[in-house]
């Protein structure tokens, strides 16, 4: 009726579990259902030419999903596991790597037009903001990074996650840090805030100043570069 579903349709149609159902060992549950929310954004989008950047392939169900509904779309899937590779086909690519490594960036430089980077990786907290650090700065202006399943890195969630991730700031909080003092600083009272705005390290000062908007989605946050 008002043009969207078709990307959740496509979610079931795949199976990730980014829709709102899934199914897992023959057996239909709940999905996150994350896929409504996000094309209220990325409906806009469809017809555009860009690079589209998932973290996290796995079977390569969201990977197949976005090709499909961008139709004009290059897909480029992050994944520790080399065999992945195998998910490579026209307008899809693989790059074999940790979504945290250092070199990310590089890699990635050859495409200069993304529009679009989800991090469904890891989900550890601590590994989530340095891919959001690292990796915010590389999307073109009005472009989207998604970071999902926030609730992995809440305590006790998952016991065998790394004491660092329990010791994570909550993430909402950290997301608003990131919003909040530009705002303040930059546009209302620059004289009393500056100070306070200068001690933090220059690249996420330069960080903050590219997010136009932060949304939450029970379990995800959408970020808008400026
Ligand atoms: C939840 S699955 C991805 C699901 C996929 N996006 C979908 O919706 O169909 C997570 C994937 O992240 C990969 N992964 C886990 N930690 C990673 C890391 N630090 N860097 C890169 N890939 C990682 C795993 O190998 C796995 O394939």
């Amino acid at each position: 009726m008002n043009g969207l579903g078709i990307l959740d349709e496509l979610g079931l149609k795949y199976n990730t579990d980014k829709a709102s159902k899934y199914t897992i060992r023959g057996n239909v549950i709940d999905g996150h259902d994350y896929l409504r929310q996000y094309e209220i954004f990325l409906a806009p989008l469809r017809d555009e030419t860009f690079t589209l950047v998932e973290l996290g392939c796995f079977t390569g169900a969201s990977l197949k999903m976005w090709k499909e509904y961008f139709p004009a779309g290059h897909i480029v899937g992050i994944d520790l596991n080399s065999k992945l590779s195998s998910l490579e086909e026209d307008r899809i690519s693989f790059i074999c790597s940790n979504a945290v490594a250092g070199d990310l960036p590089e890699k990635l430089a050859v495409y200069n037009d993304i529009l679009c980077i989800i991090d469904d990786c890891s989900h550890a907290w601590g590994d989530q903001r340095r891919s959001f650090e690292m990796l915010f700065p590389m999307l073109k202006s009005g472009g989207y990074y998604i970071i999902e399943d926030l609730e992995c890195g809440a305590a006790g969630a998952y016991p065998a996650y790394p004491p660092e991730v329990m010791d994570a700031q909550v993430f909402w909080d950290y997301a608003m840090d990131r919003m909040r003092i530009l705002r303040v600083s930059e546009n209302r009272n620059p004289e009393k805030y500056r100070p306070f705005f200068g001690q933090l390290p220059v690249h996420i000062q330069e960080l903050e100043k590219q997010i136009d908007m932060a949304l939450i989605v029970p379990g995800s946050i959408i970020f808008r570069k400026k």
